[in-house]
């Protein structure tokens, strides 16, 4: 969102994108649901359509006539407060609705929305609402790419999302060395008059060892090193639950790779595999395991925070036209908008922090307990999302987010 433009503008434009982003799929591909976590494009479409319709235009206008009520079923995501929802795992039994009557509620809630904001400008709890609702949508964008990423690798004819895409530029990283960081107290946390989430607050003071972090992320040919020196199959180099997972799943390489190592699935279809370009779909225990075999550890998020406060957010994002990380050229450190970076911290909230009141309280709060923060944000991660302070998160076992390695090390080690 371009911050000199009016509400109203920003919100049509976040809208709009929704549906270019859509434009490659047919009505068909936007009905698969591949797996429980990632959901069919349709669906996405309409779930952000139910936040604005639920939160924003029935919360300011008692009267405000709902489009279809069932839709408010089928399209709740995980808001308890705001009633009953259609199981997860199921939602790519929805046929119905239509593509087409979604795109028709879209429109609907527009027009409605434009009004709203026009009729009632310079309302400060409105502009918090529609701008949450904006910035929902965009992280909704961000999953759409990576659920219809999933849904094309499990057809057997591996269509490409866009086979226009272009490949990213060739280029040789620099070589892997670490940073070294005194430690000390370092302030965490949001910090800009912009918006952010709520998870990302309060700011506070957190207190770090002397360390060193990588100057870049891990690539492909480091990872394929780490397959090809029996990684997946020597037991010490993983934690109990990723020496299960490794067992009972199979798992002998990224999400991704072709079994020959040599080539990796994309949204631009099977391409070869760049060994430069940054590894990507791959778990917090296959991250963790890689470091260990690397004499290394996985930084933790206060760590990574502290160090990317320094860099320029630059990087492969989703508006910059390929999307698919990019090598470390010129020497760029990868801070920001390649892949995911996993943490060694849990995901858990800052001190003092406080939930948005109300529903809205379940954007991010409810799910602190089990899952690990991941820094950074990936190549089709939205660009206003990209801050050193923005967290997200998974849990360990999650791959089909762009989920990368960056190392760090105890100083001394
Ligand atoms: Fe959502």
């Amino acid at each position: 969102m371009k911050p000199d433009s009016s509400l109203g503008e920003n919100y049509s434009r976040v809208r709009q994108r929704s549906v270019e982003l859509c434009a490659p799929l047919a009505p068909e591909d936007t009905v698969v649901q591949s797996m429980p976590d990632a959901s069919p494009a349709k669906w996405h479409l309409a779930h952000v359509t139910w936040f604005f319709e639920r939160f924003v235009l029935e919360h300011f206008d008692a009267d405000y006539d709902r489009f279809d009520d069932d839709y408010h079923f089928l399209f709740n995501s995980y808001y308890y407060s705001a009633g009953p929802m259609h199981a997860r795992p199921k939602r790519g039994l929805l046929t119905r609705p239509l593509l087409d009557d979604v795109y028709a509620w879209r429109r609907r809630v527009d027009e409605a929305m434009v009004a709203l904001l026009e009729a009632r400008a310079g309302e400060p709890e409105l502009a918090e609402r529609a701008v949450l609702g904006m910035h929902h949508e965009r992280q909704h964008q961000e999953l759409l790419l990576t659920d219809i990423k999933h849904v094309f690798s499990r057809n057997p004819l591996l269509p490409a999302f866009d086979a226009a895409l272009p490949a990213p530029p060739a280029a040789e990283p620099a070589a892997l060395g670490f940073v070294q960081y005194d430690g000390g107290r370092c302030a965490i946390g949001a910090d800009g008059p912009g918006f952010c989430f709520d998870n990302e607050l309060p700011r506070h003071e957190a207190l770090l060892a002397a360390h060193g972090i990588g100057n870049r992320l891990i690539t492909n040919g480091e990872y394929r090193d780490f397959i090809r020196d029996s990684g997946y199959a020597e037991p010490s180099l993983w934690l109990s639950d990723g020496w299960v997972a490794v067992n009972e799943r199979q798992w002998n390489r990224p999400l991704y790779w072709s079994e020959d190592l040599e080539s990796e699935f994309t949204l631009a279809g099977r391409r070869d595999l760049d060994v430069h370009a940054p590894v990507c779909h791959v778990s917090y225990y296959e991250a963790d395991a890689f470091a260990r075999w690397a004499g290394s550890r996985l930084p933790t998020e206060f760590e990574w925070e502290s160090a990317a406060r320094d860099e320029p957010v630059e990087g492969n994002l989703m508006e910059s036209g390929y999307r698919h990380p990019a090598p470390a050229a010129g020497g760029a450190t990868q801070y920001f908008g390649d892949v995911w970076e996993w943490t060694s911290s849990a995901y858990a909230p800052y001190p003092g922090f406080a939930p948005l009141a109300g529903a809205l309280g379940e954007y991010n709060g409810k799910f602190m307990c089990n899952q690990m923060t991941v820094r950074g944000g990936s190549c089709v991660t939205a660009r206003d999302h990209v801050r050193p302070s923005y967290r997200s998160f998974f849990y360990p076992d999650a791959r089909w987010q762009f989920l990368g390695i960056r190392l760090a090390r105890d100083a001394g080690a």
